[in-house]
């Protein structure tokens, strides 16, 4: 009785302050599944339908994934901190904030510091802790940014009371962070904070299966992250974790900036969005710790947070090539037949790939010596021919097999790197493949010799040149581990963001199972970082070369060491679509070297469908073609003549322009730049590229507009203002600044140049070792005001430091005046391979040539074709490296 009277007390005395909440200014109460009006007033919130009004159309609620208005919402005055202390410090401001009451949280935390640092001049960092006891904090080294910087693109105000944030671009006004629309929860295991956005416009937030452009103008919507091990659906946690996203800032003036803002935080968390808009972040551990970039552009923002989290991995050449695997060649056999017609059809193949079914009973570090009779001899001779041989690692390690006979878990034992559980010194089990399992924690500094060694004894029996970690969420076949999980809070925290499965133990580990470093309740999100770390880590001492590592979980960082496929998708058109926005979105989190699996993993693919894919993957920049135990062949010598002619075409178009892709594996090492971007990010200013995810740019030069649809001869593309070329024909577009059908019947993808690029090109070999020392060629694409420029990196593909010692060529062309192509040599200390320039292509010559000179000297192989406005400059062999600066000339008729 009592209780009723106290909830009516509240619920009218708040009545003012929820009437003044609009449908989109709403900020949930109770997110949680079983929301009644009872528990929310009991939380003190209000309840309340939502407004009836020409912004809101019911919608019903079913599908999961959904959300909409909440009934649930904060009042206004919902307590929340206050300020009572600032102080300038040399890195910004430090502030104290006090609660004065709890709320519906358990160990709501009173007393929190607040730090402001302005750690550049584009970004700022804001942190947000307890003042008393220490937390945990995501273990990533961050730069540490001691003295404020001095001028800044941004400013900072502060509300007293109620805390709050707010921060603009001081050169236009534009609102970056706002904290003041929602209260500040800060409790154990509940930290609940939002901020106004700059648009209803975003990017990023991975790992989900979206579309690039997250837009929240009239939607609500919820991201959930928690590494999880789910064939890619929308609405659902998947394998990795990157809570990074992009806002896009429309000025009055048309003029459009962008901000970046990452949550470094690992623990499983819940992102709202409303179209207010706003952003609202729940997690269930650690502190408040934010970025802010300021951009201004795209890549600005990218190479700002890769400051933060590091940049992509130098990955080795012949990774860049084509490499092919299936779950199920069940015997040896079976890839000798696939890898016979495969040269049979002169198919290019860097890599051959085998899965699980190749090991003994399940067992890492193992192959089945009688299905798979004779692998490491297969291996070896594939070497010999320069095709190179992965192979698949699960962290699970079997704990059944009789002792002494079974090293990688004994060694585990001996050494203690297997996690525990909690406050135990038992260790958890799971079940995977091999039965019950193990698992290694790669947060013990101990671990990463015991993998080494492991791993190296199996590198001497089958000598793989990258290794390919899956099933690192870590996933289980069971929840929780075969001893189920304890009922503490880390196992039943009070909030539990929405997980698939609805519970954090749901096909993983028990989140209070222990690591070295905390809790798996806080690291889970980071497994397979930390394996990823250790197995690049491994491979360089066992191979001494440029490591290979493949993993299907992956958090904000994972891209340092390791490329990545976007895991179990299936052999369907749309997911063929979804490829694109994934390996868009991991580009902008670091994981540059991304692909999916070509043609479908699940269900079998279809002819049409597989001739599509293999066009679009070969501008992945990871570039496997993989399927599932079961499913029909896929590898493209398994269909029919005409199809395999298509799919040649598009291989011979990738490793044509395999020099470009290189260079630009460099530029993201070093420069920070995307590898595949959005169109959005090179025309910023022209809103028609917002949503486009069906095409996208390869560096800055390269558009590829893949037909996605079945049984479809045209592909509707956006072609931005600016000069275009075919590729690889070299006509000119004449339509720009358009949507447009192209012509694209199943033979082709439509792939277009930029004007004002040069790609520096290489005749293709059978694979990328063998065609090493083949002549190069080059495309000017000529810009309007005929200058292009380009570059390129070369070194020997495989050394561990050819950057570090500087071992590599760097070369850069330039065409100024319509005539005058130089190619300089910056850098030429790889001198092992010969770089000869066989041929030259020059697009938009409108003029009639009438003589060329190369290097001063009259030069007489060219042809100058009329009607497609190309000069060709052929049979050159030219040594690139033979000076400083080479010059090539022609002049024109009059
Ligand atoms: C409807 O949208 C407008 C503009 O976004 C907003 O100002 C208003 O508050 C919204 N109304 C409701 C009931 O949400
Ligand atoms: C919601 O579902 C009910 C029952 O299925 C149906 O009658 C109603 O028309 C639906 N409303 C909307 C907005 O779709
Ligand atoms: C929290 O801050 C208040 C006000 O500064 C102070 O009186 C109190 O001792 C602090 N509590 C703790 C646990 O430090
Ligand atoms: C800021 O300016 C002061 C005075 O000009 C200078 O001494 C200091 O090094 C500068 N700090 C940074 C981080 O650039
Ligand atoms: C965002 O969504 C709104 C409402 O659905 C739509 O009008 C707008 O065109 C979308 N914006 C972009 C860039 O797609
Ligand atoms: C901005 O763009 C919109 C739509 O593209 C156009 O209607 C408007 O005139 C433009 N405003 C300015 C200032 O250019
Ligand atoms: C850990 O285990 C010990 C010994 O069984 C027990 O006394 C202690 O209460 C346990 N601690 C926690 C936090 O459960
Ligand atoms: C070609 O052009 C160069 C530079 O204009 C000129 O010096 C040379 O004589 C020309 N050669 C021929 C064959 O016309
Ligand atoms: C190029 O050819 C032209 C015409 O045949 C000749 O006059 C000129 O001297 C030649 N130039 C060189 C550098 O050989």
């Amino acid at each position: 009785m009592i209780s009723i009277i106290i909830l009516f007390f509240i619920y009218s005395s708040n009545a003012q302050q929820c009437d003044q909440i609009s449908n989109v200014a709403r900020f949930d109460c109770h997110s949680e599944k079983d929301s009644t009006k009872e528990k929310c007033l009991a939380r003190n919130c209000c309840w309340r339908l939502p407004i009836k009004s020409a912004n809101y159309t019911e919608k019903n609620s079913t599908g999961f994934g959904f959300v909409s208005v909440p009934f649930c919402y904060y009042p206004k005055d919902f307590p929340t901190y206050e300020i009572i202390s600032t102080e300038i410090t040399d890195f910004g401001q430090r502030i104290q904030i006090l609660k004065k009451q709890t709320t519906y949280m358990p160990y709501d935390i009173l007393n929190l510091t607040v730090d402001l640092i302005y750690e550049t001049e584009q970004r700022f960092r804001i942190r947000i802790y307890d003042s008393v006891n220490k937390r945990y904090e995501v273990p990533l080294q961050v730069p540490i940014v001691e003295k404020k910087a001095n001028i800044t693109d941004y400013e900072i105000k502060l509300s007293q009371k109620p805390f709050a944030i707010l921060v603009t671009r001081k050169s236009t006004g534009v609102t970056l962070f706002d904290s003041s629309v929602s209260p500040l929860i800060f409790a154990d295991q509940f930290i609940k904070f939002s901020t106004r956005l700059s648009s209803p416009l975003l990017y990023g937030f991975g790992e989900h299966q979206q579309p690039l452009l997250i837009n929240v103008t009239q939607e609500w919507k919820r991201l959930t992250f928690y590494t999880r091990d789910f064939p890619p659906m929308q609405h659902i946690n998947l394998y990795g974790v990157h809570p990074f996203h992009i806002n896009l800032e429309r000025t009055s003036d048309n003029q459009t900036n962008v901000h970046g803002q990452f949550f470094l935080n690992s623990n499983a968390m819940d992102v709202d969005l409303q179209p207010l808009p706003a952003v609202t972040y729940t997690t269930i551990g650690g502190i408040i710790d934010l970025y802010i970039f300021t951009g201004p552009t795209v890549q600005n923002v990218i190479q700002q947070y890769w400051d933060i989290i590091g940049k992509p991995m130098m990955p080795p050449f012949w990774s860049l090539g084509f490499h092919l695997c299936r779950w199920g060649y069940n015997k040896i056999e079976n890839i000798i037949s696939s890898l016979e017609r495969m040269q049979k059809a002169d198919f290019p193949l860097d890599v051959q790939w085998t899965d699980i079914d190749a090991m003994s009973s399940h067992l890492d570090f193992t192959y089945d010596d009688e299905y798979f009779h004779g692998l490491p001899e297969f291996v070896r001779a594939l070497q010999a021919n320069g095709i190179h041989y992965v192979n698949i690692i699960d962290p699970g390690i079997s704990s059944t097999q009789p002792a002494g006979s079974y090293f990688p878990y004994d060694d585990g034992i001996k050494r203690g790197i297997f996690m525990k559980k909690f406050n135990s010194t038992e260790l958890i089990t799971g079940k995977v493949w091999p039965g019950t399992t193990v698992f290694p924690d790669f947060t013990n500094p101990n671990a990463i010799e015991w993998w080494t060694n492991i791993a190296e004894a199996f590198h001497e029996v089958i000598p793989f040149d990258g290794m390919w970690i899956d099933m690192n969420e870590p996933s289980s076949f069971i929840d929780g581990s075969t001893d189920g999980c304890t009922d503490n809070t880390f196992d039943n925290p009070p909030f539990v963001p929405h997980v698939h499965g609805d519970a954090l133990s749901a096909k993983t580990l028990c989140p209070s199972a222990q690591h070295y470093l905390s809790s798996h309740y806080n690291l889970h999100n980071m497994y397979g970082y930390f394996e990823a770390q250790a197995t690049n880590q491994a491979l360089k001492t066992i191979r001494k070369k440029r490591p290979f590592v493949l993993s299907r979980s992956s958090f904000a960082g994972s891209g340092q060491f390791t490329a990545h496929w976007t895991g179990d998708n299936q052999a369907t058109f749309e997911d063929m679509y979804f490829s694109i926005p994934a390996i868009l979105s991991f580009n902008m989190f670091g994981i540059t070297h991304v692909g999916a699996d070509i043609c479908g993993f699940l269900l079998d693919t279809t002819e049409e469908l597989c001739i599509r894919w293999m066009q679009l993957g070969s501008f992945y920049p990871f570039m496997r073609n993989h399927n599932a135990l079961g499913q029909n062949d896929q590898d493209p010598a398994s269909f029919s003549w005409e199809a395999q002619q298509i799919m040649k075409q598009a291989l011979i178009m990738r490793y044509s322009l395999i020099p470009f892709w290189y260079t630009l594996h460099y530029e993201a090492a070093m420069e920070s730049k995307t590898i595949i971007q959005p169109l959005f990010s090179e025309y910023l200013n022209d809103a028609n590229t917002y949503d486009i995810d069906q095409q996208f740019l390869v560096g800055r030069a390269i558009l590829v507009s893949p037909n996605l649809l079945p049984e479809s001869d045209i592909v509707h593309a956006y072609i931005p203002q600016d000069v275009w070329y075919e590729f690889p024909s070299g006509i000119k577009l004449n339509s720009v600044g358009l949507f447009t059908d192209l012509n694209a019947p199943i033979s082709k993808i439509n792939v277009h140049i930029r004007g004002d690029f040069i790609i520096p090109m290489q005749i293709p070999g059978d694979n990328l070792v063998l065609g090493r020392g083949n002549p190069f060629t080059l495309i000017v694409a000529q810009s309007q005001l005929g200058t292009a420029s380009g570059n390129l990196y070369w070194d020997d593909g495989d050394s561990i430091d050819s950057i570090e010692t500087k071992t590599y060529n760097y070369l850069e062309f330039s065409l100024i005046d319509f005539n005058k192509l130089t190619i300089n040599t910056l850098v030429s200390n790889y001198k092992d391979s010969a770089m000869r320039l066989d041929l030259i292509k020059i697009l938009g010559v409108n003029k009639f040539v009438s003589n060329v000179t190369v290097n001063g000297e009259n030069y007489s192989n060219y042809l100058y074709n009329i009607p497609d406005q190309i000069l060709v400059i052929y049979a050159l062999d030219l040594n690139m490296l033979a000076q400083s600066s080479q010059t090539i000339q022609w002049t024109f008729s009059t």
